[in-house]
């Protein structure tokens, strides 16, 4: 990366995964254009060291529309789209319907428009990357989050389409994590739980996740896959 790029897009940046990676790249002199939904000190902080900060809710398609005419008005290209925007949310008996919407929308609906929307302003850029952001239970199916996962699933299937389609100008890969980083509020029999999950059994926190996302984006001949990083969960 050189700092004569178009800006990365990285959605949902605010806080965890999406904030770190967001330094890093700042770090690496990298321009980088957020979205978030909440104000927070860290969206100001990230501001303040030159990094362009939208507001958008991918609740429905009026909000990932209003933010595809936002993110035009501030660039001409984008060096990458990482598809970072994530809710974990759990079925609640009775709210099944309208949590399937929520995740299918910000998990499918919102990387979908904003691929259509905005392959123009990648293929500015003499290197493009589209990155999903998914997750490893995708391989198994999840219990107690069908909806996640499955939304997450779809998500690693238009990995697939958008690299056939998008092929060779511009590069779509999924990278799929386990766990990176807990939330605050897991009790510690969760947290043993989780860990005893993989065969590495470590916490690898957002760095881990920021090693991918380099990879992907430094290596010129991947296209239409995934990066599990999961710590031997499958082994398991
Ligand atoms: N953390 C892990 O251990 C782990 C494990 C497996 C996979 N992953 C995946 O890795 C990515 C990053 O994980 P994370 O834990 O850092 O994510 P996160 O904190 O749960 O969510 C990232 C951001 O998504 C934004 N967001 C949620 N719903 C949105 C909506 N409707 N419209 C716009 N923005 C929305 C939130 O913005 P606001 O805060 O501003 O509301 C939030 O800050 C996610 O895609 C996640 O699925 C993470």
């Amino acid at each position: 990366m050189n700092a004569a790029s178009f800006p990365i897009l990285i959605t949902g940046a605010g806080q965890r995964v999406g904030l770190y990676c967001t330094e890093r790249l700042l770090d690496a002199q990298q321009p980088v254009i957020i979205s978030y939904r909440q104000e927070r000190e860290s969206i100001a902080h990230l501001r303040e060291r030159g990094a362009i900060a939208l507001q958008a809710d991918f609740s429905d398609e009026a909000g990932i529309l209003a933010f595809i005419d936002q993110l035009k008005g501030h660039c001409s290209g984008l060096r990458a789209i990482v598809h970072n925007a994530s809710q974990w949310l759990a079925e609640t008996p009775g709210e099944e319907v309208d949590v399937f919407r929520q995740l299918f929308t910000v998990h499918m609906l919102a990387p979908y428009l904003i691929n259509l929307h905005c392959s123009d302003l990648l293929l500015q850029s003499e290197q493009a990357d589209i990155v999903h952001v998914s997750d490893d239970v995708v391989r198994k199916g999840s219990a107690n989050r069908p909806a996640y996962c499955a939304s997450k699933a779809g998500l690693e299937s238009l990995t697939l389409s958008f690299a056939a389609r998008l092929a060779p100008r511009i590069k779509v890969n999924t990278i799929a994590p386990a766990l990176l980083m807990f939330n605050e509020d897991d009790d510690e029999a969760y947290r043993t739980k989780a860990l005893a999950k993989s065969a590495l059994g470590i916490e690898p926190g957002p760095q881990a996740f920021y090693q991918s996302l380099r990879y992907v984006l430094d290596t010129p001949y991947i296209t239409g896959t995934t990066l599990t990083l999961n710590g031997g969960r499958h082994l398991k």
